[in-house]
């Protein structure tokens, strides 16, 4: 089974990018399946840095062939702008595959994403305006254009004047507001069409060999489990799924090649954009982490809100997606607090709840329950090694692990790929029944409640 899925485990930006570059070193293939240019991926790679927002993080590997499944929402123009900035820097990427059933955002998902918003006014979600979720409103109200429509301007066009009648009604009756042009997108897509002809293939069934040839497959997860239409903080969510099931739908594989869920996430927590944030700390704490953790946002460069780890979504992200490890990252970036503060439960109208609350305004209300323990007191972003990780910094991995119900088994300690510390080579975990600073007493074992 050489399937391994890297999915972000809180609200996206967790260092999906750097870990899948690391892992793409000894994949063959590596897929997009969901989102679109809402996501911004990082890798640090020596003095260079690449943002991608489309082209799966596996390009930088000349050996790969990257994926974008059918489950991703293509923006062409970006796209290709992000194939032209790689081929500036001297990546190819000749072994770029699109699914020809991909969905395409048009102008006018742009368009109504970003009046969508104003018109929500103070409920508004702070979506990255790219179009996002009306894309997929249209795939779902099957008025959505695909990828393969490209290959057929007399399709396309049909398709795109049956889209309009509707989407220009609204745009013109319930906002007041400039139409779109049937002629000027067909002159501006079939433009797309040539250059991006070459590289779209039914990529299920590309999939489907790779795995008989036995080559290793690497799923690229975007946003994060929180953000999920599904199981995510509805409706401060992203419209997609990039949660474990939107790898099979998104990519078209089924689930018996896939043989690791590695759940991304960071050490503390963040968020961009609107919705309830528990353990956010709108306070120096928070200014800090986003000062050393340089949280600004990757695709819309909003500064990311900042909070404290999270340990009840870590279980709940475990379980919706059934991770087999974790991914802890950017651990450096607590090195600088003298005490450091897990949520390990939600305090509401006096009961405590240890795991995702049923219901929204619990989860909007409550007050986190926070333990709280000592720093490591001292810089890691050298480490290499577990041995090279303080005590301490042990002991908060093993927690996470503890709590989370699943292993910790790489943690990041700054950008760059060698800023790793691989923790699964023969070594133990930490157990935590060793050290009282945890106050194991006042923690509920994760079942509870
Ligand atoms: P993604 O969307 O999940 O791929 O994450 P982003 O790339 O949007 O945001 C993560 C940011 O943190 C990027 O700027 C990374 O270069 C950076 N980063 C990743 N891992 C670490 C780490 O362990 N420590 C520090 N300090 N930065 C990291
Ligand atoms: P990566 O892959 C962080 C957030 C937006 C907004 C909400 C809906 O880099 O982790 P959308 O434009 O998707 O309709 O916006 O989702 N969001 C992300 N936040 N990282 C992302 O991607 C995100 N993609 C969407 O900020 O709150
Ligand atoms: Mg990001």
């Amino acid at each position: 089974m050489p399937g391994t899925v890297v999915l972000g485990a809180q609200w996206g930006d967790e260092g999906k990018g750097k870990i899948t570059d690391l892992l793409a070193d000894r994949m063959d293939l590596v897929v997009r399946f969901s989102g679109g240019n809402n996501a911004g991926h990082t890798i640090v790679c020596g003095n260079d840095e690449f943002k991608l927002h489309l082209i799966p993080s596996g390009i930088l590997y000349p050996h790969i062939t990257t994926v974008i499944g059918n489950g991703v929402v293509v923006n062409p123009k970006v796209l290709l702008e992000e194939m032209d900035s790689l081929h500036k820097r001297g990546i190819p990427t000749k072994k770029l595959k699109i699914s020809c059933n991909a969905h395409l955002v048009m102008p006018y998902h742009m368009a109504l994403d970003r009046l969508g918003e104003v018109s929500l006014g103070k409920a508004k979600l702070g979506t990255t305006h790219r179009g996002i979720g009306p894309a997929y409103a249209d795939k779902a109200e099957r008025l959505g254009l695909r990828v393969q429509d490209l290959l057929d301007e007399k399709i396309l066009r049909t398709k795109l004047e049956s889209a309009l009648e509707r989407k220009n009604a609204i745009l013109a009756k319930a906002f007041g507001q400039e139409t779109f042009d049937a002629d000027e997108i067909v002159d501006e897509y079939m433009g797309y069409a040539e250059r991006l002809a070459p590289h779209i293939d039914d990529t299920s069934l590309l999939l489907e060999r790779a795995f008989e040839e036995g080559k290793r497959v690497l799923f690229e997860g975007a946003q994060g489990t929180l953000l999920d239409l599904d199981h995510g903080t509805y409706p401060f969510v992203t419209s997609s799924s990039p949660t474990i099931g939107g790898v099979f739908t998104g990519a078209g594989v089924g689930p018996r090649h896939i043989e690791k869920i590695i759940g991304v996430a960071k050490a503390y927590v963040t968020r961009v954009g609107y919705g309830p944030f528990p353990t956010e700390q709108e306070n120096d704490a928070g200014e800090m982490m986003g000062e050393r953790g340089a949280e600004i946002g990757t695709t819309t460069g909003r500064k990311r809100r900042c909070g404290w780890l999270d340990v009840v979504l870590l279980r709940y992200a475990a379980r919706v997606n059934g991770l087999t490890c974790i991914a802890l990252t950017k651990l450096d970036v607590l090195s600088a607090f003298e005490r450091l503060r897990i949520c390990v439960g939600y305090s509401y109208q006096g009961k405590v709840y240890h795991d995702f609350p049923p219901h929204q305004t619990i989860f909007h209300k409550c007050v986190p329950e926070y333990l709280e323990i000592p720093g490591w007191g001292e810089e890691i972003s050298g480490a290499k090694k577990k041995e090279e990780l303080p005590d301490q910094a042990l002991k908060y991995i093993g927690f996470v692990e503890q709590a989370a119900g699943v292993p910790v088994d790489v943690v990041s300690v700054g950008p760059g790929r060698t800023q790793t510390v691989w923790m699964r080579e023969g070594i133990e975990p930490p157990k935590l029944e060793e050290g009282p600073y945890l106050n194991l007493e006042e923690f509920e074992p994760p079942n509870a409640g």
